[in-house]
């Protein structure tokens, strides 16, 4: 069965009032393009085309007008509404009919990675049959994070949420590759004190039984946070330095859904034309120009 997408793109993003009163976090811009675009683009790398999208309730019209079905990137959306922000691992609940058996890969759709090597680690933790693959990436500031234990001989032994004593600088980043009993798994935890029912109590039955992969990301790698009005704005201008330098765009499900072969090349004209004289247009441009 091959594997399935979500994206998470619920929550209040209260950190972020009051620009979120109004609007989803996701939606809002990193540079030159909105959020979303880049989760969508992480699973689009890891080969995955049916892709489950949940939102609040008030927001999905708005992610609708945005995303559309999927079909002008070659993959298909299902929409998906969260009630209440009752925690990352309900995702799980609420995508059963959807996965319907099959293994997921879930991303949380204020997160960007961007590195020499991504779709290689993507594509080998879709391939993995069973089990689970999370990635550990080191921050500074761990305690703010689901962090990752590990014995002497590198075995994970425990993920622990917010740890005031962080056991390593091993953050669990929101990207989590799980076979096809995550909905069972996720149907079996309770809410924890703060009420929500937590992707680390998941992660912690897979740990338990042996079957989860903790795939370090090494310092080549940025797993950037947009939570926070100061993190928001360093993203965009991490994603505009690379860019500008590079002359190459980071998060393109256009460009990703081409060099995928998902689409054609006079697919990708079209679209270059939809975006017309945006920086963003005129970069498909260029991909067609190559
Ligand atoms: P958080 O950053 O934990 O929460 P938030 O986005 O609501 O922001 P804040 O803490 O400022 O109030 O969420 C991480 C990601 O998961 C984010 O993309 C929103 C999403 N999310 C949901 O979709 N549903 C949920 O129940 C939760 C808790 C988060």
């Amino acid at each position: 069965m091959s594997r399935k997408g979500i994206l998470l793109a619920g929550g209040t993003g209260s950190r972020l009032w009051p620009i979120t009163l109004g609007t989803s976090k996701q939606l809002l811009p990193i540079y030159d393009k909105p959020m979303v675009y880049y989760p969508i683009s992480v699973l689009m790398l890891a080969g995955i085309r049916e892709i489950a999208i949940i939102t609040t309730p008030e927001d999905q019209p708005q992610f609708q007008r945005l995303l559309g079905d999927g079909s002008q990137w070659g993959v298909s959306f299902t929409w998906i509404i969260q009630e209440r922000p009752e925690g990352l691992a309900q995702a799980y609940l609420l995508t059963r009919d959807f996965l319907d058996g099959a293994p997921s890969a879930m991303v949380l759709g204020d997160n960007i990675f961007f590195g020499h090597g991504l779709p290689e680690i993507l594509l080998r933790a879709n391939a993995q049959p069973s089990g689970g693959t999370v990635f550990g990436y080191h921050v500074s500031d761990p305690e703010r994070y689901g962090v990752a234990a590990f014995d002497a001989s590198g075995k994970v032994t425990q993920i622990i949420e917010k740890p005031k004593v962080p056991p390593s600088n091993f953050a669990i980043t929101g990207l989590y590759f799980l076979d096809g009993r995550a909905p069972d798994i996720a149907a079996g935890i309770g809410p924890s004190p703060r009420g929500e029912l937590e992707i680390v109590d998941v992660l912690e039955h897979y740990r338990a039984e042996g079957s989860l992969q903790v795939e370090r990301m090494g310092r080549g790698f940025a797993w950037l946070d947009t939570g926070t009005p100061g993190s928001l704005l360093d993203a965009g201008n991490f994603v505009r330095t690379l860019q500008d330098r590079q002359g190459m765009q980071v998060g393109s499900p256009d460009e990703i859904a081409f060099r995928q072969g998902w689409i054609t090349r006079d697919g990708l004209a079209e679209r270059a034309k939809v975006f017309g004289k945006s920086s963003y247009g005129a970069h498909l441009d260029g991909v067609l120009k190559e």
